[in-house]
């Protein structure tokens, strides 16, 4: 690059009048106004970028990316009873969806049965309820499990809700070797953010380590956990801090499984990502890009993999829930398209585009549908998909892409010096760290150092809010209730003791739980009653309070 041009460009930028903006990343990081191949003077093609399909995968994980084949279009849905929910799957299928993403209600996340006291008034209300094997025959009605793949955002009760998805599929012939999806599975991420723990961080790596343990034996197409960067994101992360705790929760669950023996290359193939998609534009392709390369080095280099696909790392990506906004939502349609942009921009496997409603409640069929419609005119007519990684290569993105890996690596010292992910959740390391982000972006936005359309910025006066939104029956709550004690009254109750004697005993001699939990699934033990056996050994788990 010519000097004398860029000193020249140098001298009329310092003699402008700029705009009086805070030219920042939604990080909060300075923005460079400008790339030059001066910052990427020793980029080395081979070495930091690789071809698609090739090592260390920062332009995609597979040679032909969405010429291949696209990403999933993959819509989180679940509201109600399984009967609502089924209906809204095949709403979503017969509108061009291509993969099931399960949402379950709050008592289903904490382990608790419909019926339960402390289930009252949440019973289908941010997602299905799912209580026993019979919620889910009902909720997977008409469902062909061994031509789908099925997320389950589940995290402490997810060996359970495996085992209920392995049920239903024996019941329509379809063998665990032939079930394809993921298990969100993920609870490191539930004490550093979302908070929907049960039991202690030992006996739920345990748990987690049953289910990547059983998987690889016997259920090879299934993904054993989706280790989610979603949620710490949500919570107010920077986009650095999503990549590097997420990275490092992967981390420790590889290490987990590793020292139960399991051969690394054996179960690496099936641990799949989730990553969020924040305003920033080029700050998430850069993430997407980073998380590639860090993931593929540390697979291969720290961790020994040999196999080319323990080197891969595989995600879905959510758009932003907590960029969506209550005034004037119709906004948040153009908000998600620009997210869903970058996320395929940053070669993401599966994607799910948020609904312009979700402030306001769940999903309803129209906004949904518009949400699904995003992601097929950006598939069918936007051109994006036909080349991939188009981005690399630019002087602004592969800096920004090195700047975030570099970033990362600093977390990853830090967190080592605390003695490893566990240790720095108890020390509430990365609680403190999200609450300063989160508490920096809002004072950004009082300050009107950042515009939010409609919010404090362009807003309507005396807005009246128009879109259908979608309401949840209480009635969801009386029938859910009556058909599980009905249930309890059907079933083989001495059956059911028996093997929840069972659970409690292969809990305490440190047994593989997956077996007699699908035996106890089967017999239509319910959820509550299974975590509340293993409450019994496990504990429940207290956070420490950090101001
Ligand atoms: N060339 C060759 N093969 C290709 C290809 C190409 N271009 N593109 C895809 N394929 C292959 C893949 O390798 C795969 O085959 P394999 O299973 O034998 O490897 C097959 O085609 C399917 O492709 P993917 O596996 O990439 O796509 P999936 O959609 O099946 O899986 C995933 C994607 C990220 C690996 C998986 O883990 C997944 O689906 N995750 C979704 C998780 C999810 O939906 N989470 C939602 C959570 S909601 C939440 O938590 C928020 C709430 O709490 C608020």
């Amino acid at each position: 690059m010519d000097s004398k041009s860029f000193k020249r460009w140098q001298q009329e930028v310092a003699s402008a009048k700029l705009r009086d903006a805070k030219f920042i990343t939604a990080s909060g990081d300075p923005v460079e106004m400008l790339g030059t191949p001066e910052m990427i003077k020793d980029l080395d093609y081979d070495r930091d970028l690789g071809m698609p399909g090739q090592y260390p995968y920062t332009r995609g994980v597979h040679a032909t990316m969405y010429r291949g084949r696209l990403w999933t279009m993959r819509q989180f849905a679940g509201f109600g009873s399984p009967e609502d929910t089924n209906q809204r799957f095949k709403y979503l299928l017969e509108n061009g969806q291509t993969g099931l993403s399960v949402a379950f209600d709050l008592p289903t996340l904490m382990g608790r049965d419909a019926d339960d006291p402390w289930s009252e008034g949440e019973v289908g209300v941010c997602g299905v309820s799912v209580s026993s094997l019979r919620d889910m025959e009902i909720l997977f009605d008409g469902i062909p499990l061994d031509k789908v793949s099925t997320s389950m955002t589940i995290n402490s009760p997810a060996i359970i809700l495996l085992a209920f998805y392995i049920a239903v599929a024996e019941k329509q012939g379809v063998k665990p070797e032939q079930l394809r999806g993921t298990i969100q599975n993920d609870i490191l991420k539930e004490y550093i953010a979302q908070k929907e723990y049960i039991f202690p961080p030992s006996p739920s790596m345990r748990i987690i380590v049953d289910m990547i343990e059983y998987c690889t034996e016997s259920m090879p197409q299934w993904n054993t956990i989706s280790i989610s960067g979603y949620h710490i994101r949500e919570a107010g992360s920077t986009a650095l801090q999503e990549l590097a705790f997420t990275l490092a929760d992967g981390f420790a669950y590889i290490e987990a499984a590793m020292e139960r023996g399991l051969d690394i290359d054996a179960f690496a193939p099936r641990l799949s990502f989730f990553f969020n998609a924040h305003n920033d534009f080029f700050e998430e392709i850069a993430k997407y890009r980073a998380a590639r390369r860090i993931y593929a080095r540390r697979m291969k280099e720290k961790y020994g993999a040999k196999k080319e696909r323990s080197w891969m790392l595989r995600f879905h990506t959510q758009t932003a829930g907590c960029t969506l906004t209550a005034q004037q939502p119709e906004n948040n349609i153009v908000r998600v398209a620009y997210q869903a942009l970058a996320a395929v921009l940053g070669g993401t496997q599966s994607l799910h585009t948020n609904s312009m409603d979700e402030t306001l409640a769940l999903p309803s069929e129209k906004a949904v549908k518009i949400a699904l419609r995003t992601q097929q005119i950006l598939a069918y007519e936007s051109g994006v998909p036909h080349t991939i990684d188009p981005l690399a290569g630019s002087y602004f993105m592969e800096d920004l892409t090195n700047k975030m890996e570099q970033g990362a690596e600093e977390y990853f010292k830090k967190i080592e010096e605390l003695g490893g992910v566990i240790p720095a959740i108890e020390k509430g390391f990365f609680q403190r760290e999200i609450a300063e982000a989160a508490y920096r972006y809002q004072l950004e936005i009082e300050n009107n150092d950042r515009y939010i359309v409609g919010v404090n910025a362009f807003q309507d006066k005396d807005e009246k809010i128009e879109i259908p939104l979608l309401q949840i029956s209480p009635e969801v709550e009386k029938e859910q209730v009556r058909r599980l004690q009905e249930l309890k009254r059907e079933r083989d109750n001495n059956k059911v003791q028996s093997l929840l004697k069972e659970l409690k005993q292969a809990a305490i001699e440190n047994k593989n739980l997956m077996p007699v939990i699908i035996e106890a699934a089967k017999a239509y033990a319910t959820v509550g009653e299974m975590i509340n056996t293993l409450k019994d050994v496990f504990g429940e788990y207290q956070e420490s309070t950090d101001f």
